[in-house]
């Protein structure tokens, strides 16, 4: 039985769900991990993740199902991208199917903060990794912890589908050779301050350029950027500091093999935003969100609308979303069933 929440109003904030996944590594080896009840963890006052920024994190969802049944989106590509953003900072790795086993634990032990089929709603689990245990220096820790935890949610841009405007930032959330491609909490550190700015001018949140040349977009907040141009082609940047969105590489696959549009990974100019007809925020949390309009210094640019989706990008949200609820057929390996 669901819990019994306003399940079409909620938005994106903590709720303490009952169960959480908490693994510890010690001496070279992760332990088993277990289910817990604490929301709190109890940690050494040196340890790096405090300090020194020695942590990652994931972001993945679990859906119901029309059958009832529940799917996870591609948590390998979650598990994955946590072992690079792990390489990056010294960190263990967690093994993908121990990655997988936790989320669906957490998943089951939390079945009734899922919410029912056609809500629109969905857990959201939040895996981390952090550095802990006794220390002082600037070094890998000698101990980290492995915790998932989950929530439910509701769409995170308010509006759903409806097109938010974003300003585009003097600030950078990473530096080229950086650490924008991990996962990691000092690129968002990096961006409380200009998203504040951002949404405090009435901005869903802002854009960020690229570091070295203030050129190019890179990230709409904490998304990929995607835009559809009047010749059916979908671009979306590439940059080595730009987190890889399993979204961002979903659609770019859905808009070729199922859409047929031109699918490429490239440059897209602050400048030359008249190529496209429409434009789009998306991940995991936004899933996908409509740009209205962008302000770039005197310039605010409207794509389709600032006040309808376009076509392009319902047929987009149509498919992906149709795909993660299991109304659409996926394409192979896509969806992790929780049983
Ligand atoms: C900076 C940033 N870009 C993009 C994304 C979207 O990535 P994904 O589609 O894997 O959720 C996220 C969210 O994880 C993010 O934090």
């Amino acid at each position: 039985m669901a819990k019994d929440i306003d399940w079409q109003n909620l938005g994106f904030a903590y709720i303490k769900t009952d169960y959480r996944f908490i693994a510890r590594w010690k001496d070279g080896a992760w332990d088993n991990g277990e289910l817990t009840t604490d929301n709190t963890l109890h940690i050494n006052e040196g340890s790096t993740a405090l300090h020194y920024g020695q942590q990652c994190f994931e972001g993945l969802k679990a859906y119901r199902c029309k059958d009832g049944s529940i799917n996870l989106f591609r948590p390998d590509e979650n598990a994955k991208r946590m072992q690079k953003s792990c390489d990056r900072l010294l960190m263990p790795q967690v093994p993908t199917d121990f990655f997988i086993r936790a989320c669906k634990e957490v998943v089951k032990a939390n079945e009734e903060w899922l919410a029912p089929y056609g809500t629109g709603a969905t857990l959201y689990l939040r895996p981390f990794i952090i550095g802990v245990g006794e220390n002082i220096g600037i070094k890998t820790a000698p101990e980290f912890i492995f915790c998932i935890f989950c929530i439910p949610v509701g769409s995170y841009f308010k509006g759903g589908l409806a097109p938010s405007n974003f300003l585009v930032s003097e600030y950078d959330r990473a530096a080229p050779a950086g650490t924008g491609a991990a996962k990691v909490g000092g690129n968002y550190a990096a961006s409380l301050y200009p998203g504040k700015l951002a949404k405090s001018n009435n901005f869903a949140d802002c854009i960020y350029l690229d570091p070295k040349t203030h050129t190019k977009i890179e990230e709409v907040g904490s998304a990929n950027f995607f835009g559809i141009t009047a010749d059916n082609k979908f671009i979306t940047p590439y940059s080595p500091s730009i987190l890889p969105s399993i979204t961002k590489y979903s659609l770019l696959y859905l808009a070729k093999e199922r859409l047929g549009l031109d699918a490429i990974e490239g440059d897209v100019y602050i400048d030359k935003l008249d190529q496209f007809t429409e434009a789009g925020a998306c991940g995991t949390a936004a899933v996908i969100t409509p740009i209205g309009g962008i302000q770039y210094g005197n310039d605010f640019h409207v794509f389709y609308s600032e006040t309808e989706v376009g076509p392009v990008t319902k047929r987009l949200y149509d498919e992906l979303v149709g795909i993660q609820f299991g109304d659409v057929e996926a394409p192979e390996g896509w969806i992790v069933k929780v049983d």
